[in-house]
């Protein structure tokens, strides 16, 4: 049996100790600490701001407070399992420095207001850190964009050679999801920073606190309406797994992209030594493993999103210990987009090289030009479904003659269609095809400088 827990003299024996194992949050909940003392000292200043203790309490509460971040920071304070969470942990331990008064701490407040909070700051700290991380991807991806835009490569629609791209206009797509996702994560961090403190056990106290000081002093930007919604709900966790779901989503398609590139097959890119890893057996490999792990990581991060949900489906208010089970699952999500984004970013910076000799010929190897012939018809007054199906079959005869479209002799393209003139040629290369796509948004080099210069500014946005 364990020592008598922290709870009231209710209890006649001790936990059983497996069941203080399994009951126990201290092994990972420990992450929070700094955001549980931050927390408490605030809640500390409140106590005698308000005078529900007095000022000199309160002063000691928050330096004994502070004793312990120290403490922990120089790996000092260790709870164990006898502490059960990090809630408990902190108030015990500042029982221990500051005597009983230390157990003044927890007057008009519940573990339950407290590990919101405490969940809450940790999440908007990490948000900071993963809006940063995307700040930096997008410098990346803009740098090779930069150099790029006149670099062709083949554009795919169903992995089929569809028409050639600027190699810039293919990066920047990626630049523009992460845009979207710092975007996103912003709003997620208005909906994470509201403080559930004060709201108690469940149903707010009988003593005169002031949520909006908390509140102020924490930096959250309001405070929860309804004491039974601020203690229970966890619709901000499960935004938070939404926007880290997407943008893993978003990083897995670069990768795979990255891997096909890499493949023999393709050959647009050469993985360098110092992001790629080598084969146990096989002397001649070299493995993306980079963007693979991003790939498979993506998976846990939707699998958190998806037990978050699951969660919180059935649960009567208020709180529930089911509640617990929302840590994990963020402190995962939070670890594997941090570690994926930097991955990825090490590897677009240094890792890769495009073989920009075996992406020109790309581009000259295949049909891709074919809705340009289709298009030069239209311009000189042929219904463009009429040029489509002329097309089709000038590309079935090419085939057939083991021809590309840029090997038919001007006769031949005149059998076909009187309207074709010798700047039907020009008209088909691929850098002409590329920078004919002038609409907005499109891959056209005029465009594609000016989402350069725009991407520039999106990116020194606050
Ligand atoms: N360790 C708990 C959690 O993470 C803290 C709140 C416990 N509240 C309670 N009423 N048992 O949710």
């Amino acid at each position: 049996m364990t020592e008598k827990q922290t709870w009231s003299q209710r209890f006649e024996s001790a936990l059983h100790p497996a069941i203080a194992r399994f009951n126990a949050s201290i092994g990972f909940d420990i992450e929070l600490i700094k955001y549980d003392i931050t927390g408490s000292q605030a809640h500390a200043k409140m106590l005698a701001h308000t005078g529900i203790i007095s000022y000199e309490e309160g002063e000691i509460l928050f330096t004994g407070l502070e004793q312990i971040r120290q403490e922990y920071d120089q790996g000092q304070f260790q709870p164990g399992i006898d502490s059960e969470d990090v809630h408990f942990a902190v108030e015990k331990r500042l029982t221990e420095i500051v005597g009983n008064v230390g157990k003044k701490l927890h007057t008009a407040r519940s573990r339950n207001d407290q590990v919101g909070t405490d969940t809450r700051l940790y999440l908007r700290d990490q948000i900071r850190k993963i809006r940063q991380q995307l700040r930096e991807f997008q410098g990346v991806i803009l740098d090779i964009a930069e150099k790029n835009v006149e670099t062709l490569i083949p554009g795919y629609t169903h992995l089929q050679r569809a028409q050639p791209v600027s190699l810039a206009h293919h990066l920047l797509a990626y630049f523009q999801m992460a845009q979207r996702d710092w975007e996103r994560l912003a709003d997620v961090y208005s909906r994470v920073n509201i403080s559930p403190l004060g709201c108690g056990a469940l149903a707010g106290t009988t003593f005169p606190i002031d949520r909006h000081y908390t509140a102020k002093l924490l930096h959250f930007d309001r405070v929860y309406a309804n004491s039974l919604d601020g203690v229970s709900d966890r619709d901000f966790a499960i935004e938070f797994l939404c926007a880290a779901s997407i943008i893993m989503v978003h990083l897995s398609r670069l990768s795979e992209e990255v891997i096909l590139w890499a493949s023999e097959e393709f050959r647009f890119v050469t993985l360098k030594d110092s992001c790629a890893t080598g084969s146990s057996i096989m002397p001649q490999k070299k493995n993306p493993d980079v963007p693979e792990l991003v790939r498979g990581k993506t998976g846990r991060v939707f699998g958190h999103l998806q037990a978050m949900l699951v969660i919180m489906k059935g649960l009567p208010l208020a709180y529930n210990k089911d509640l617990q089970e929302d840590k994990e699952g963020i402190f995962d999500s939070v670890n594997t987009v941090k570690a994926c984004l930097e991955a990825m970013t090490i590897l677009l910076q240094e890792g890769l090289e495009f073989r920009h000799q075996r992406l020109a010929t790309a581009v000259t190897e295949d049909f891709a030009n074919a809705t340009d012939v289709a298009d030069y018809l239209a311009a000189r007054g042929v219904p463009f479904r009429e040029a489509y199906n002329i097309v089709g079959k000038v590309v079935k005869t090419s085939i057939a003659a083991g021809k590309l479209l840029k090997d038919l002799h001007l006769e031949e393209w005149q059998e076909i269609h009187p309207a074709f003139a010798a700047d039907i040629y020009e008209a088909i290369a691929p850098r002409q095809v590329v920078a004919a796509r002038n609409s907005y948004g499109g891959t056209g080099f005029v465009q594609v400088r000016e989402a350069i210069i725009n991407a520039r500014t999106q990116l020194s946005g606050k």
